[in-house]
């Protein structure tokens, strides 16, 4: 396959240097990425503080790839448009954020952003009902949220079948990600499951910048 494959990889920001976040975005830019994953943690939802909208905007500047927002805050609505003012192209939520899976769905859409419905571990495919005819992506975790580094949860890829199957009988063009524990050895497997966004924190990251490109094209599956 020459050029990019139908996969595509979104290096999650939160296994970067945060101290160097603008460079460190136009690193993975650079290096072949094709969405920008930023994780925002509000230390409620999941027992993790991160980053806010302000932080997403000072990063805008430094990449033209997607901006891939995955909120791990409730409530959830509150937040919407400050994210969309700030440069995201596409917003993530978890349904047990609440209050209103379908209010937040409509209020993505009504900021001009596409909106993406995030599975945990725990939580049942049946929560994308009444939704998956709304949704753009929908985003399976593969860890607990809340932090970078865990260990890929097995019991998700029959879930990750299970969604692609009911995403192509839907005939809408709805991305499959899944987060958490995506690496060299995990990947092909989730790719073989169906997913066609990967996110991957520590394995993009790993190796400092020069290592950049040669993750994300291994994790793509071209390498
Ligand atoms: C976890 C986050 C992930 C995390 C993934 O709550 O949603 O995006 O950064 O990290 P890795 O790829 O290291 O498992
Ligand atoms: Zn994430």
């Amino acid at each position: 396959m020459s050029g990019k494959s139908s996969v595509k990889i979104a290096p999650s920001i939160l296994s970067a240097d945060f101290a160097r976040l603008g460079e460190e975005v136009r690193a993975v830019t650079t290096a072949g990425a094709d969405y920008i994953h930023i994780d925002i943690m509000d230390g409620h939802f999941v027992p993790n503080l991160t980053i806010g909208p302000d932080v997403v905007k000072a990063l805008r500047p430094h990449s033209a790839l997607p901006f891939d927002v995955h909120l791990m805050i409730s409530p959830v609505d509150l937040f919407i448009d400050a994210f969309a003012k700030a440069g995201a192209n596409i917003i993530s939520f978890h349904p047990e954020a609440g209050p209103h899976p379908h209010r937040t769905v409509q209020t993505i859409k009504a900021a001009g952003v596409k909106a993406g419905l995030v599975l945990n571990p725990g939580s049942p495919v049946e929560l994308l009902d009444p939704l998956i005819g709304d949704i753009d992506l929908i985003l399976v975790m593969s860890v607990n949220p809340g932090f970078g580094g865990q260990s890929f949860i097995e019991s998700q890829l029959a879930k990750i079948e299970i969604i692609r199957k009911r995403i192509d009988a839907s005939g809408r063009n709805i991305d499959l990600e899944v987060d958490g524990g995506v690496n060299f050895e995990t990947a092909p497997r989730v790719i073989a499951a169906g997913a066609n966004v990967l996110v991957a924190g520590s394995a993009t990251f790993k190796g400092g910048e020069a290592a950049y490109a040669k993750n994300i094209a291994t994790l793509r599956g071209g390498a």
